[in-house]
């Protein structure tokens, strides 16, 4: 078995312990939970039919999930009926597949409506949306497939993008003016908008990791060798640290890049 394999199955051994413990926690705070944390979700009076049932007719899904994040830990054990899979994310589709794909939203869930689907099983991606600065999926304006292919071989791209590169991409489709090409560029975007941003939700504003130099100083760390300054490059800047953060007015304000200033400050 692979190290991914095993991780997986540990992993959904999870959800029964989370029940347990999670049912204690839930229920005496005072956070809302819209239904349990690891059940599937549920379509009235409808069946598990597995994988196989979807093929003839979403066969371009079918083939291309083996390889997803999602299908590596696939099992078709009916014990497992619902953990793994397409009804995993879809719920149970027996009257879907009876009905020949009738019933859109009676029948089938498409988790493009609800992410609820999704926190079944990523509690901790949940919480990240509730922090107090988040991209709004909660609230119906973006949803999981927008920056995750959940069919496709790298679930870190939107669907149908191409991977160019891979964390950057996720961005672009709808933040342009940051992702563009600049004459200056901030070499930092080349490890990603995640090198400053957290994807789903944070504490602070602008979703950025620190809001203070700590979150260049991860990067622009000097060794110093003047005796009561701080230098960056040739530029000394201990009284400029202590007045504001780096990107404040009159300093880097440019920090995605910038066609006049090298030294990004406009
Ligand atoms: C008999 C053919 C058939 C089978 C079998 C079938 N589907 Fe469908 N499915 C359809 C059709 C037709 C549609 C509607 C497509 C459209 O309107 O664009 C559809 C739509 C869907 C949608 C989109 C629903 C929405 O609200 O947008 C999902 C999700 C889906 N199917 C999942 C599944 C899953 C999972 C299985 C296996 C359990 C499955 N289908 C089996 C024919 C089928
Ligand atoms: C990890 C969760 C997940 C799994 C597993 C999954 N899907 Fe989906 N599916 C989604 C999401 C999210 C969407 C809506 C967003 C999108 O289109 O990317 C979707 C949309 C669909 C649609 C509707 C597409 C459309 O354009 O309206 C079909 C059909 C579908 N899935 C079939 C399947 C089949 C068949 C399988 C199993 C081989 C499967 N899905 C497994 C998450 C999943
Ligand atoms: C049945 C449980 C389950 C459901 C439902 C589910 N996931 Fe997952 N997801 C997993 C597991 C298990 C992994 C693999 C973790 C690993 O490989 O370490 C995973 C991996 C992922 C990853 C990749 C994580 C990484 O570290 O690269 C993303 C992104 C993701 N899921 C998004 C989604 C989205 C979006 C949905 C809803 C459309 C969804 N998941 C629904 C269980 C689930
Ligand atoms: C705005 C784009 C965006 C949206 C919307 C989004 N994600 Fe993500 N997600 C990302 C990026 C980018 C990463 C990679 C983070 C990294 O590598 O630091 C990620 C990582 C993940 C991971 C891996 C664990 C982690 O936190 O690093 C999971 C699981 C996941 N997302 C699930 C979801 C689910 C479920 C939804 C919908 C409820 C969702 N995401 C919506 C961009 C997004
Ligand atoms: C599907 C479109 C979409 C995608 C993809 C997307 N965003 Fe956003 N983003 C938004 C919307 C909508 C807002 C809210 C803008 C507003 O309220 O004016 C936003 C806001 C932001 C903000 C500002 C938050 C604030 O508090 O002002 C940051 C930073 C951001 N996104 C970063 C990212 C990063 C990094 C990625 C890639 C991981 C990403 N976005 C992907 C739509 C998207
Ligand atoms: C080197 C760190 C860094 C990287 C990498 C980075 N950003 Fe930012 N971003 C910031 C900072 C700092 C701010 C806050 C600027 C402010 O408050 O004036 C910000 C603000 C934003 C905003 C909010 C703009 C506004 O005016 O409110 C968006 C949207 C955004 N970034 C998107 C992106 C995207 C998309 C990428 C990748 C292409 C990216 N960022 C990469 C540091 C970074
Ligand atoms: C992920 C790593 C990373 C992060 C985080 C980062 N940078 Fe950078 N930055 C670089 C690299 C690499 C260069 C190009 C090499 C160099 O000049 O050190 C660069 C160059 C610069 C330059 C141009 C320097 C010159 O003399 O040409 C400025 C100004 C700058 N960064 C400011 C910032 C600010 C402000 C932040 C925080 C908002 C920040 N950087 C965060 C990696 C990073």
């Amino acid at each position: 078995m692979t190290s991914t394999g095993k991780h997986a199955l540990r992993w959904l051994a999870v959800p029964s312990f989370l029940l347990a413990v999670g049912g204690c926690l839930f229920f005496s705070s005072c956070a809302t939970v819209e239904r349990t944390v690891s059940a599937p979700p549920a379509v009235a009076g409808a069946t598990f039919v597995g994988n196989a049932a979807c093929a003839d007719c979403h066969t371009n899904y079918t083939r291309t999930f083996v390889a997803s994040a999602h299908g590596r830990f696939h099992s078709d054990s009916p014990r497992l009926a619902g953990q793994t899979g397409c009804e995993s994310c879809h719920g149970p589709g027996s009257r879907h597949v009876q009905t020949g794909g009738q019933g859109r939203d009676k029948f089938i869930v498409n988790p493009r409506q609800s992410p609820e689907t999704c926190f079944a099983c990523h509690v901790q991606t949940h919480a990240e949306f509730r922090l107090p600065h988040h991209h709004q999926v909660l609230e119906g304006r973006l949803h999981c497939g927008q920056c995750h292919d959940a069919h496709g071989f790298d679930i870190h791209k939107p669907k149908g993008g191409l991977a160019l590169s891979r964390l950057g991409e996720t961005c672009t489709n709808c933040h342009r003016e940051q992702s563009r090409t600049h004459v200056f560029g901030h070499e930092a975007l080349r490890e990603g908008c995640v090198a400053c941003h957290t994807p789903h939700g944070s504490f602070t504003q602008k979703l950025l990791h620190q809001r203070d130099a700590n979150l260049c100083l991860k990067c622009h760390a000097q060794v110093q060798t003047t005796a009561g300054e701080i230098f960056f490059g040739n530029t000394a800047h201990g009284a400029f640290l202590s007045r504001a953060t780096c990107w404040a007015a009159g300093c880097h304000t440019a920090v995605h890049g910038s066609n006049i200033d090298p030294k990004l400050r406009y």
